[in-house]
């Protein structure tokens, strides 16, 4: 893996990012800027896509088409959907999918695209073995949970949808791009891991906790992923 993608939703963990970046060169695509250089020595280009599962699609896209990276890592920040997972508390996704695909109406289980073999699409797992190094290393003090990520064009508060979710789907965390990037990468046949750490608890103190905690959180998953660039 010569050439590293990084998509971050948020102006704040891809302006870390870039602060840490040398040989900076900036590409604009579909209103994106694309900053490549190196980041801790390894060959990176980092966007900041904006939030949401199309603005992370065509980031990712762009990313394998355009600049031929050898996989992409989605960085961010998340909710929990498990009591025992914590704010601050870091998730690297094992597989992800998007929670928001419904075609119940024709007898497909939520979540599940009927136009291709495969809805849940599941991480790589040499990345998953250098975040989790990664995370020992940058930030020990931290609990770091492996498992499924949610995706959707929605930002989660609600206690019922929660649970519902949670008993539908299964997952650890859930954000509003990752699965998105995991599709996108999957098309492309290249590998992904999201790393997400968490900044609220997807229920009804969410609208608090996410502003209060966001820039910890933010924090965290920036020094993971510059540690991990290090290490390939
Ligand atoms: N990103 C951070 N917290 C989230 C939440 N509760 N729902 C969706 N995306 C998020």
């Amino acid at each position: 893996m010569d050439l590293i993608g990084i998509i971050c939703a948020m102006n704040k963990e891809a302006n870390f990012l870039k602060e840490k970046m040398t040989d900076v060169n900036i590409e604009s695509h579909a209103s994106m800027d694309y900053y490549s250089g190196k980041l801790s020595g390894k060959n990176v280009v980092v966007v900041r896509s904006g939030t949401g599962k199309v603005n992370a699609a065509v980031a990712a896209e762009i990313l394998a088409g355009i600049f031929k990276v050898d996989a992409i890592i989605n960085t961010g920040i998340a909710g929990s959907l498990n009591k025992d997972i914590n704010i601050g508390d870091v998730v690297l996704s094992t597989d992800a999918i998007e929670h928001d695909i419904d075609q119940t109406t024709f007898g497909f289980k939520k979540g599940i695209n009927p136009d291709q073999p495969e809805s849940i699409y599941t991480a790589d797992p040499e990345l998953r073995k250098i975040a989790k190094e990664a995370c020992e290393k940058a930030c020990p003090y931290i609990g770091v949970f492996e498992g499924r990520v949610l995706s959707g064009d929605q930002f989660i508060s609600d206690p019922e949808i929660k649970d519902e979710m949670v008993e539908l789907f299964g997952g650890l965390c859930v954000e509003m791009e990752g699965a998105a990037i995991a599709h996108t990468a999957w098309l492309n046949q290249i590998p992904y891991l999201v790393i997400r750490a968490i900044s609220d608890k997807a229920d009804d103190s969410a609208d608090m906790d996410y502003p209060t905690f966001q820039k910890m959180a933010v924090e965290n998953s920036v020094k993971i992923v510059t540690e991990m660039m290090g290490m390939m």
